[in-house]
C-alpha cells in the first residue's frame, strides 16, 4: 500500500522536503512507497525550485486536506491561519500531521491534540524545534522516565547568526538580519525572530513536553535581540562572556512544580557548552533526574536542516502505517548490502 504526501506549502521548508524525498524515495528503503501526491501554495504563478507535474500543484489547500487519497498531511506553510485550520480538519479526517509549525502548536496545541486523539492519529512536529535537531523524539520518549529539572537552549538559528556575526565580525545587525532572510533561516515576519516571540514559542512546547504541562504563552517571559548593541558584545567579551539569546525553563524547586520560562539576551561565560554554539546553529541542554546534563546540537534553521527533521516524521509515519510490512530491526537489514559489510 502507498503513502500519499499532502504538502502545504512550498517554500523554503517545503521546496527542500520535497527535494529530499525527491532523491531519496526509491533509494530508502522505508519510503519507497512514499507518494508526494499533492503540493498546496498560495500562487501558482511563482517559479518553483522543484519540478512537479501540474496535477500535484495546487492553490485549494482545502481540497487536499479533505481528499480521501491523502493520508499524511505535512504542514509547512506557517502562520496561524488558515495553518490551524487546516491542520484541525485533516485530523478531523483521519490524516496523520506533521508539521514545522512552532507558532501554531505553542498556541494550539491543546486543540490539535486534543482532535488527533479523537481521530486517532498522530500529529509529529520534530522539525517546529531546533531545525534538523532531533530533540522532540528523545524528550518524548528517550528521556521520559527522567525528572526534567531544565531546558536551556539557544533555540532560534537568526537570532544566533546575526550575534554570531555582529561579535566575530563587528558586522550590524540589519545587514546580518537581510542574509539570514537571503539564507532561509528567518521566519516570513522576521519580527518573531528578532524579539524572541519564535524562541518563547519553541521553548514553551519543549517546556510542555518535558514537564509534563501546559506552558501559556503569556506566562513566558520574553526579550528579543534589538536593544543588545555591538559596544554590549566588545564589553561582554573582555569580561570572559557571549551575548545568546537564551530560552530557559527551570524547575524553580525540586520539591515544587513552578516553573520559569523564559527568553532574553544573557551574559554566557565563555567556558559553558552554550557559549560556543555558533551561527545558525541551536543547542538544547536538558537536565534531569538521574541522567545528569544532555546536550542536543545541530543546524537550527534552513532548508536542507529542516527538511530533514520533516522527512523523518514522514519516514516514521510511513513505517507507522505499514506495520505489517515494515521491518522492525533496519538497522542491521537495511536493504544497501554494499553499505553494511563489516570492516575487517
Ligand atoms: P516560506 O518560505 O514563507 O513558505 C511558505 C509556503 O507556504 C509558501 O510556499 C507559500 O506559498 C505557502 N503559503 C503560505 N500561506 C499560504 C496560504 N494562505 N495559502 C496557500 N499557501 C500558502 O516559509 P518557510 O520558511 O518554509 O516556513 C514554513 C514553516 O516552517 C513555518 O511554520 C516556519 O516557522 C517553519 N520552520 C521554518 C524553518 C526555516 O528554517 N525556514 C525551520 C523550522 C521551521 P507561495 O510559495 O505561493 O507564496
Ligand atoms: N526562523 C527560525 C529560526 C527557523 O531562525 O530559528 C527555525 O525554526
Amino acid at each position: 500500500m502507498g503513502v500519499k504526501l499532502g504538502i502545504l506549502g512550498l517554500g523554503t521548508v517545503g521546496t527542500g522536503t520535497v527535494q529530499l524525498l525527491q532523491n531519496v524515495i526509491g533509494r530508502h528503503p522505508l519510503l519507497q512507497e512514499i507518494e508526494i501526491y499533492r503540493v498546496g501554495v498560495r500562487s501558482l504563478d511563482k517559479p518553483r525550485a522543484v519540478e512537479l507535474s501540474t496535477e500535484i500543484l495546487t492553490a485549494n489547500l482545502e481540497a487536499i486536506v479533505n481528499d480521501p487519497a491523502v493520508d499524511i498531511v505535512v504542514e509547512v506553510m506557517g502562520g496561524l491561519e488558515p495553518a490551524r485550520s487546516l491542520i484541525l480538519q485533516a485530523l478531523k479526517n483521519g490524516k496523520h500531521v506533521v508539521t514545522a509549525n512552532k507558532a501554531v502548536i505553542a498556541r494550539f496545541g491543546a486543540e490539535i491534540f486534543t482532535a488527533a486523539n479523537q481521530a486517532g492519529v498522530y500529529v509529529m512536529l520534530e522539525a517546529a524545534v531546533g531545525g534538523g535537531i532531533p530533540v522532540i523524539q528523545p524528550l518524548k520518549q528517550s528521556l521520559s522516565v527522567n525528572q526534567i529539572n531544565a531546558v536551556t537552549g539557544i533555540v532560534n538559528g537568526t537570532t544566533n547568526y546575526i550575534l554570531t556575526r555582529m561579535q566575530t565580525e563587528g558586522s550590524n545587525f540589519d545587514d546580518v538580519l537581510a542574509d539570514a532572510q537571503r539564507l532561509g533561516y528567518a521566519e516570513a515576519d522576521p519580527t518573531a525572530d528578532v524579539d524572541g516571540l519564535d524562541a518563547a514559542d519553541k521553548i514553551a512546547i519543549l517546556a510542555s513536553l518535558g514537564f509534563g504541562g501546559r506552558i501559556h504563552l503569556e506566562d513566558v517571559y520574553c526579550e528579543g535581540i534589538r536593544q543588545v548593541s555591538k559596544t554590549d558584545i566588545a564589553y561582554a567579551e573582555k569580561l570572559g562572556f557571549v551575548i545568546k539569546l537564551l530560552a530557559i525553563a527551570k524547575r524553580q524547586s525540586n520539591k515544587n512544580s513552578q516553573l520559569s520560562v523564559r527568553v532574553h539576551p544573557t551574559l554566557v561565560s565563555k567556558t559553558h557548552p552554550l557559549a560556543s554554539i555558533n551561527g545558525v546553529y541551536n543547542a538544547i541542554l536538558v537536565e534531569g533526574e538521574p541522567i545528569g546534563q544532555v546536550m542536543f546540537f545541530g543546524p537550527g534553521a534552513g532548508a536542507g536542516a529542516t527538511a530533514s527533521a520533516v522527512s523523518s516524521d514522514i519516514l516514521n509515519l510511513a513505517a507507522t502505517l505499514q506495520t505489517s510490512t515494515a521491518n522492525p530491526n533496519p538497522l542491521f537489514t537495511c536493504g544497501h548490502d554494499d553499505y553494511c559489510e563489516i570492516a575487517p
